[in-house]
């Protein structure tokens, strides 16, 4: 029998028959403000699945290893479940967001080198963020876990950065997590949207991602099937 696991802010975790499989349910729900802003967007949860999925098929194409299966609906994926790190790594090509925020500067200085942060997840504390001591310090990873999570980051980037360029789009920044399977290896897990990384138009430097919502500057779902559409026709002409 299914049961649900966890309802987080943008998905629902349905445990399987299969011990080692979850569900992922992609909701048409946005949150901003750690869940203190919530709407709805009819088909939301389609849009940003169908990104996520193409993103990560792309990935293990290259050789970035994830728990991504396959996908069971338009909006359901099947993916292996994972021991998650309670960390969020945040690359940063694009000055934007936080970073200009935090250090005063205006947004949309291209960095010379990307920024890494990482922060420990945890609603409560409104995910703070945390360096390597504190890390090995909480037990929550051990400095090679940091050094290959933070290597698959790296070449995430390298990966990403090019694809959204030949779909129109800077890839500004972005969140990922990972997670360890029961045979030990670590994997890419959770997703990657427009809710977790910033998007911007190479043209017109219009946002393309979640910050529409946060900064009411355009329909969500509409911004998100623009960028899934632009993915598709680029991966298209690749194959
Ligand atoms: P949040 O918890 O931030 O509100 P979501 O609504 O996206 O986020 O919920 C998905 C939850 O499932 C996240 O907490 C994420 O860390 C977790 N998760 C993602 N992939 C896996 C996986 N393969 N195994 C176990 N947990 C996962
Ligand atoms: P920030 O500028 O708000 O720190 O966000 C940096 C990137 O990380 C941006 O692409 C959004 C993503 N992100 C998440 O996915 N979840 C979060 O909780 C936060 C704070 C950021």
């Amino acid at each position: 029998m299914e049961k649900l696991l966890y309802t987080g802010k943008a998905k629902q975790m349905w445990q399987t028959d299969d011990p080692e499989v979850l569900r992922v349910v992609y909701m048409d729900q946005a949150t901003a403000l750690n869940g203190k802003k919530k709407d709805r967007f009819a088909g939301k949860g389609a849009a940003a699945k169908g990104i996520s999925d193409l993103v990560f098929h792309y990935l293990i194409d290259h050789g970035i290893p994830t728990h991504f299966i396959k996908q069971v609906s338009s909006t359901e994926d099947l993916v292996k479940k994972c021991q998650m790190f309670p960390l969020e790594f945040v690359t940063r090509n694009v000055v934007a967001g936080h970073f200009a925020s935090r250090y005063g500067l205006d947004e949309g200085t291209v960095l010379t080198e990307p920024v890494e942060e990482t922060f420990y997840k945890s609603d409560q504390l409104d995910d703070p963020f945390i360096n390597e001591s504190a890390t090995l310090a909480l037990d929550i990873a051990s400095h090679a876990d940091l050094e290959e999570m933070w290597g698959h980051c790296r070449k995430v980037n390298g990966l990403l950065k090019p694809l959204f360029e030949k779909s129109g789009m800077q890839l500004v920044d972005f969140k990922l997590e990972f997670g360890r399977l029961s045979n030990g290896q670590i994997v890419l897990a959770d997703e990657f949207s427009p809710d977790n990384c910033r998007l911007w138009d190479l043209q017109t430097d219009q946002h393309l991602d979640k910050d529409v919502y946060r900064r009411q500057l355009a329909d969500l779902t509409q911004t998100y099937d623009e960028v899934l559409n632009r993915l598709q026709n680029v991966l298209a002409e690749e194959n």
